[in-house]
C-alpha cells in the first residue's frame, strides 16, 4: 500500500545536496538538465523537446508534493529529482501488500553523474522515510540495461525483489529489476 507522503514541508540536507520542494523559480534549472539527450530515456521519458514541457512537469511535481528538488549545496542549483511515487503499479503480493511504503524514482543532471551525489540522496531519503515518515518498505527500480540505476540500488541496500515489467511515460514495454528495503 502507499504511505501518505507530503513533501512540501520538508527539507532534508547531505554533505553536498539540500533536498527540499520544487519551486516555480527552479524551472530553467529544470529544463537544463531535462532537455539533455540520454537522461530521461534511463527513467522512461523523453528529452523535453521545450520550456512549457518543463514547465508542465514542475506544476506536477509541486502540485503533488512527492518529489524533492536536489540542490547541489555549492551553487545552489537544482541538478536533479527525488521522487517518492507510487508503489502500487508494482502489484506487491504478501507481505508488502498490506504494509505501508513508496517506490524510489531518480534523475540527477548529466554533467554531476559518477560523483556518487544519487546515493548520497537516496540514503538520507531512505532515513527520512523509515525514521520519520515511518515507512515499512521502500522499493526501486531500473530497467535492465541500466546499470547506472542498478549500482546506486545496490549501494544503497536494497534487495532484489524480482524481474518485472515497466510501461514508460512513453507507453513502452520494458523489461527491469525490482528492488525493496525493508524498515528495521
Ligand atoms: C542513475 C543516476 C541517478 C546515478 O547517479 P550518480 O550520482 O551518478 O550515481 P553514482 O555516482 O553512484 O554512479 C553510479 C554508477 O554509474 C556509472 N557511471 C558513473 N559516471 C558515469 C558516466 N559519466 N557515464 C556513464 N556511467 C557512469 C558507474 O558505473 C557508477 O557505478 P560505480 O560507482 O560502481 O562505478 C544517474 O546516472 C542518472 O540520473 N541517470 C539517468 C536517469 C536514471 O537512470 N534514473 C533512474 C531510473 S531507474
Amino acid at each position: 500500500m502507499d504511505a501518505k507522503v507530503d513533501i512540501s514541508q520538508v527539507v532534508l540536507e547531505t554533505e553536498r545536496l539540500i533536498l527540499r520542494a520544487w519551486k516555480q523559480s527552479d524551472l530553467q534549472d529544470f529544463y537544463e538538465y531535462a532537455s539533455v539527450d540520454g537522461v530521461g530515456q534511463m527513467a522512461g521519458w523523453l528529452p523535453h523537446e521545450n520550456i512549457e514541457k518543463s514547465q508542465m512537469i514542475l506544476d506536477k511535481f509541486i502540485e503533488m508534493k512527492l518529489t524533492f528538488a536536489l540542490v547541489d549545496k555549492q551553487t545552489g542549483k537544482v541538478i536533479g529529482s527525488l521522487g517518492l511515487e507510487s508503489c502500487e503499479r508494482n502489484h506487491l503480493k504478501e507481505p508488502y501488500d498490506s504494509l505501508l511504503g513508496r517506490e524510489i524514482g531518480y534523475v540527477l543532471s548529466k554533467d554531476y553523474w559518477g560523483k556518487g551525489l544519487m546515493p548520497e540522496a537516496v540514503k538520507r531519503v531512505i532515513q527520512y522515510a523509515f525514521e520519520e515518515a515511518k515507512m515499512d518498505f521502500l522499493t526501486c527500480g531500473h530497467f535492465n540495461e541500466n546499470n547506472q540505476s542498478r549500482r546506486v540500488i545496490e549501494k544503497c541496500g536494497f534487495q532484489y525483489l524480482k524481474d518485472t515489467e515497466f510501461t514508460t511515460r512513453t507507453n513502452e514495454v520494458k523489461q527491469g529489476k525490482l528492488y525493496i528495503l525493508m524498515n528495521k
